[in-house]
């Protein structure tokens, strides 16, 4: 399955596993993302000097791109122990609790991927972050806490599509922040840092390939340092492109799937326009599959164009 692709930008058990070790804890490990960074610390600073929160927070981007990251860092710049949650398979019950331990434990709150959120539970948050009241959960509760006020937290909230978040709950936020994607040299700069952590050795020129292939992401980037240091505890540029190699990534930065794809459509349909019916059945794929996990790098690399009668290759490109 091309989700299992090294490139695939969505976290796997090999990302969890090191992730506590990477992932900056700090602005000065944070690369990237300059904007957003400044913005966030002249939030968080303004709202210390008014003994405040700041207000309520979104990040919008990408898998792998650093929400999660920069949401750790401000509740640690604000001194805070967050409750994280995760939006999927939250159910109103772990969402009150959630809410319940913000005026306790924390005063912060992180949620990752909203966009999961059952309408139910988006609806909680509605009103507990426009005015910090515990909803009723259920009839029974409603008699003890119903328009309980809370005391003030701050909401960190994280989405890989801002579109399909309900508008209500995408009003509450006063700061939304899109992150873009890294340029390679950033990438290279996170690699760097991320050999030192895990003793690998590698050449000023290897950080520089494992940047150029790792599709403007960082997960993807500390990825393949993990997989290339499973070869050696030392790299230099011939053998990591070798192991690039090994591991299904060419000298392009295209994976497996990303060569059948754009392979079918080359050999059997004279590099299109052939429709994203017809590609889907021939790679015996779904339609939102090639849509959502083929195409998004092959279209914004320009090797595949979406035009009115389908897909066409572009000739031009090195495949
Ligand atoms: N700007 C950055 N500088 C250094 N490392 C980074 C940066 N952004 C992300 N990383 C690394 O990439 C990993 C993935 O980042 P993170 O978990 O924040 O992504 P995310 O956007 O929350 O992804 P998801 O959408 O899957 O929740 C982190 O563990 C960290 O090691
Ligand atoms: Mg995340």
């Amino acid at each position: 399955m091309k989700s299992e692709s090294v490139l695939a930008p969505e976290e796997k058990e090999v990302d969890v596993n090191i992730g506590a070790v990477l992932r900056p804890k700090t602005w000065a490990e944070f690369v990237g993302q300059k904007l957003v960074v400044q913005q966030l610390k002249t939030a968080i600073s303004a709202a210390k000097d008014r003994e405040e929160l700041p207000e309520h927070i979104l990040f919008t981007a990408t898998p792998g791109t650093g929400k999660t990251t920069l949401g750790k860092i401000v509740a640690s710049e604000l001194g805070a122990k967050p409750v994280q949650i995760l939006g999927a398979n939250l159910s109103p019950q772990d969402a009150y609790n959630a809410l319940l331990q913000t005026d306790n434990t924390s005063h912060v709150i992180i949620v990752d991927e909203l966009m999961k959120l059952k309408v139910g539970v988006a609806t909680m948050l509605n009103l507990a972050l426009e005015d910090y009241e515990l909803p009723a959960l259920s009839s029974q509760q409603s008699t003890r806490y119903y328009g309980r006020g809370l005391s003030r937290f701050l909401f960190i909230g994280s989405t890989t599509d801002f579109g399909s978040l309900p508008a209500a709950l995408r009003d509450r936020f006063t700061y939304i922040f899109p992150l873009s994607l890294y340029l390679p040299s950033e990438l290279a700069e996170i690699v760097r840092h991320s050999a030192k952590k895990l003793e690998v050795e590698i050449q000023p020129k290897v950080s520089g390939i494992i940047g150029s292939v790792a599709r403007g992401t960082p997960r993807i980037a500390n990825r393949i340092l993990k997989r290339l240091r499973d070869y050696t505890s030392s790299l230099d540029e011939a053998g990591t492109w070798k192991h690039l190699e090994d591991i299904g990534i060419d000298r392009h930065g295209l994976d497996t799937w990303d060569r059948r794809y754009l392979g079918m459509i080359k050999a059997r349909y004279g590099g299109g326009p052939v429709s994203l019916t017809t590609i889907a059945g021939s790679l015996g794929e779904t339609t939102d599959t090639v849509q959502n996990v083929y195409e998004p790098f092959l279209v914004r690399e320009g090797y595949v164009y979406i035009t009115g009668r389908g897909r066409v290759l572009d000739r031009a490109k090195p495949f």
